[in-house]
């Protein structure tokens, strides 16, 4: 049983939009059986050899942005419950640096590993919405004279963003629910955890059990556009 349910902490990994066309990173025929981490997605990747990383964003932001990439039925149903929950607060906490929690109509998305429509200063670390290529070549708008931008996405070996709000939020939850995350990257496979031990009831909605999933009070098994409807049915229910 859950005890009294005022706040609730969602984490969203790359399962989530998976059924949206967006490939997960550790699947079968993930993006890192294509691409090596230590070619794209590194600090030292970026100063290598800065074409390739530039390239592989530029690639992923322009298969966003494709028509057949939309949010799911799992988008939605999280933002249905951002909507209408009345007990107290719906945080939410995604390590996917897709849009398609924004495009579902949540708000205050909090995306701890950066956006893939966004560039960031290399001087200033001023992000902007970008929804265009861009590369070596590009300067930014803050500095005078402009400076080179990256891509705003948290490389491995770099801090993940919001963790103040994150932790706060765990610390302050009754429910928290892992949504389509393997369980394999920290610190997000460390909120399970922190939640649960604050005296959060905690939730593991997967295609699969993930890594953690001992530390789960409850799981839900099957495809995100299946299970998330369902539980968002059910709190909603409860509300
Ligand atoms: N519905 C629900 N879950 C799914 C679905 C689906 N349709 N398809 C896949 N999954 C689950 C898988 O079972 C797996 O547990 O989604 C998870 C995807 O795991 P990863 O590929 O490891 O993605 P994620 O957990 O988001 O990775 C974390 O690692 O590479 C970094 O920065 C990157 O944010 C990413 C982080």
């Amino acid at each position: 049983m859950m005890r009294r349910m005022r706040n609730i902490v969602i984490l969203t990994g790359a399962g989530i939009s998976a059924e949206s066309g967006l490939k997960t990173f550790r699947d079968n025929d993930g993006l890192w059986e294509q691409h090596a981490i230590e070619d794209v997605a590194t600090p030292q990747a970026f100063a290598r050899d800065p074409a390739l990383v530039y390239r592989f964003y530029n690639a992923r932001r322009a298969q966003l942005q494709q028509q057949a990439v939309k949010p799911n039925l799992a988008h939605h149903a999280v933002a249905r419950l951002q909507k209408e929950w009345r007990q107290g607060t719906v945080t939410l906490v995604t390590q996917n640096v897709d849009d398609l929690h924004e495009r579902a109509g949540c708000s205050n998305v909090l995306h701890m590993h950066g956006e893939l429509l966004s560039q960031r200063c290399c001087r200033s670390n001023q992000a902007v919405y970008c929804k265009e290529p861009f590369d070596a070549t590009s300067r930014c708008q803050c500095c005078d004279p402009p400076s080179p931008v990256r891509p705003d996405i948290v490389w491995f070996g770099e801090m993940p963003m919001h963790m103040d709000r994150i932790e706060k939020a765990l610390y302050n939850a009754d429910v928290f629910v892992a949504i389509g995350t393997s369980g394999q990257v920290y610190p997000a496979a460390g909120f399970v955890a922190m939640a649960s031990q604050c005296g959060a009831h905690a939730v593991e909605l997967n295609l699969k059990a993930s890594d953690t999933n001992t530390l789960f009070d409850e799981h839900d098994y099957g495809p995100a556009t299946v299970v998330v409807p369902r539980f968002v049915e059910r709190m909603l229910k409860e509300n």
